[in-house]
């Protein structure tokens, strides 16, 4: 039995976003999609009612080892109608941050996890060029208001999902199948994330900012010289354009990695299809040495400090779920060993939530909630994790 020591300090947390547990966000453009565009399973409705919950919750991650959450804060509840901003759910998150801190919780905070209030989806998206402005001017209220009680802030969640799923594929808000939107959007969403960075950084200086990307680790479809050398710009490109397009308006890399995949070609140019035989509820293919070779590529690209801020499992039964997670920490280890500067790693999620356009079926969660009477039970595989949380060590067999 040898033992897998990660570096002092090493942040280990779980995450949540708002609209996939708070409960009741009926303000957002997320809410609207679910009633409307047909292509939503089931509707988000109270969710794990995290809102009112969220002292129970912290204290079953303090009970579980965790030194750090991730949440997201929810826009539409800070700013309701256009230019309102409502104090009083400001108070509610710092309740929560300082329920947080009570706990030992480091606070890991997101600015946009996928939704934007009902009157952005409205009236702009992130297709018109006002939405840089209104991003930020929504970053700079929540940083005057609780900018000195969060540790480490994320602007914008995987943007590059946000831009494909919504401007290509279509199947997310506002829905559009369309190039040149989804080019704008992009580089809107670029900005909004400088714009915010610097704002955010006139009050709080000190106060660690970036991004976090949906990652692949890319293998080839097809055998040929011309197909190596367009998967590997996809692979650039879907991994880390953004990074280098936000230059120095980042102090950390966030990495959220699940799945490797091959790259197809289809609409909108290409798609990802698994590869490996053992696949998890959401049918993506279980690869552990993928976040390794991420880890690498963006320690050698980059040299900033890392987080892994989304790793995890749909696994109702829980079968699967405690080796995932050793298995990602082992190949993350090595990647540690190589020189990586890797500062946290954080399991999605948390609790079982509301996974999107797949409704309630998909179980992410370390904690188990029953939707009926929205009980919390702690899965054996948070256990496991826990004490891997405690001890700063992975043991191996
Ligand atoms: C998102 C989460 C989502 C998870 C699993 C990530 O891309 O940030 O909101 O629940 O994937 O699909």
């Amino acid at each position: 039995m040898s033992k897998l020591k990660f570096p002092d300090g090493f942040l280990w947390g779980a995450g949540v976003s708002s609209h996939q547990v708070e409960g009741g966000n009926t303000k957002n453009d997320w809410y609207s999609w679910e009633k409307n565009s047909g292509k939503v399973k089931e509707e988000s409705g109270r969710a794990c009612d995290y809102w009112n919950r969220f002292r129970e919750d912290h204290k079953i991650a303090k009970d579980l080892n965790l030194n750090a959450f991730r949440i997201s804060l929810e826009w539409s509840r800070i700013e309701p109608d256009e230019g309102n901003f409502d104090m009083s759910a400001i108070e509610h998150y710092r309740k929560m941050f300082l329920d947080m801190k009570a706990n030992g919780l480091r606070r890991i905070i997101t600015l946009h996890h996928y939704t934007v209030p009902l009157w952005f989806f409205q009236k702009y998206g992130w297709h018109k060029n006002k939405s840089v402005e209104l991003f930020s001017r929504y970053a700079e209220k929540v940083a005057e208001g609780l900018g000195g009680e969060i540790d480490l802030l994320i602007t914008i969640n995987e943007p590059r999902l946000v831009v494909n799923r919504g401007y290509l594929v279509g199947d997310r808000p506002p829905g559009k199948r369309n190039p040149f939107l989804f080019w704008r959007a992009r580089r809107n969403l670029v900005q909004a994330h400088e714009k915010a960075y610097d704002s955010i950084k006139r009050i709080y200086p000190d106060l660690p900012i970036g991004i976090t990307q949906f990652t692949n680790d890319f293998d080839y479809f097809g055998r040929g010289r011309w197909q190596n050398w367009l998967t590997e710009k996809i692979e650039s490109f879907y991994n880390w354009h953004f990074f280098d397009e936000i230059k120095d308006k980042q102090d950390f890399i966030g990495i959220n990695y699940y799945y490797g995949a091959k790259v197809k070609w289809c609409y909108p140019f290409y798609e990802l299809a698994t590869y490996e035989k053992r696949v998890t509820d959401m049918g993506w293919g279980v690869m552990p040495e993928g976040i390794y070779e991420i880890t690498m590529d963006a320690w050698k690209k980059y040299q900033k400090p890392i987080y892994i801020l989304e790793n995890g499992i749909a696994d109702s039964e829980d079968k699967y779920r405690a080796s995932f997670i050793s298995g990602h920490l082992r190949a993350l280890h090595k990647a540690i060993r190589k020189g990586a500067f890797v500062q946290g790693y954080f399991y999605w999620s948390f609790l079982d939530n509301y996974e999107w356009n797949d409704g309630y079926a998909m179980r992410f969660g370390l904690v188990e909630v029953d939707y009926k009477t929205l009980e919390r039970k702690i899965r054996p595989s948070a256990w496991e994790y826990a004490k891997i949380c405690k001890s700063n060590e992975l043991e191996t067999g």
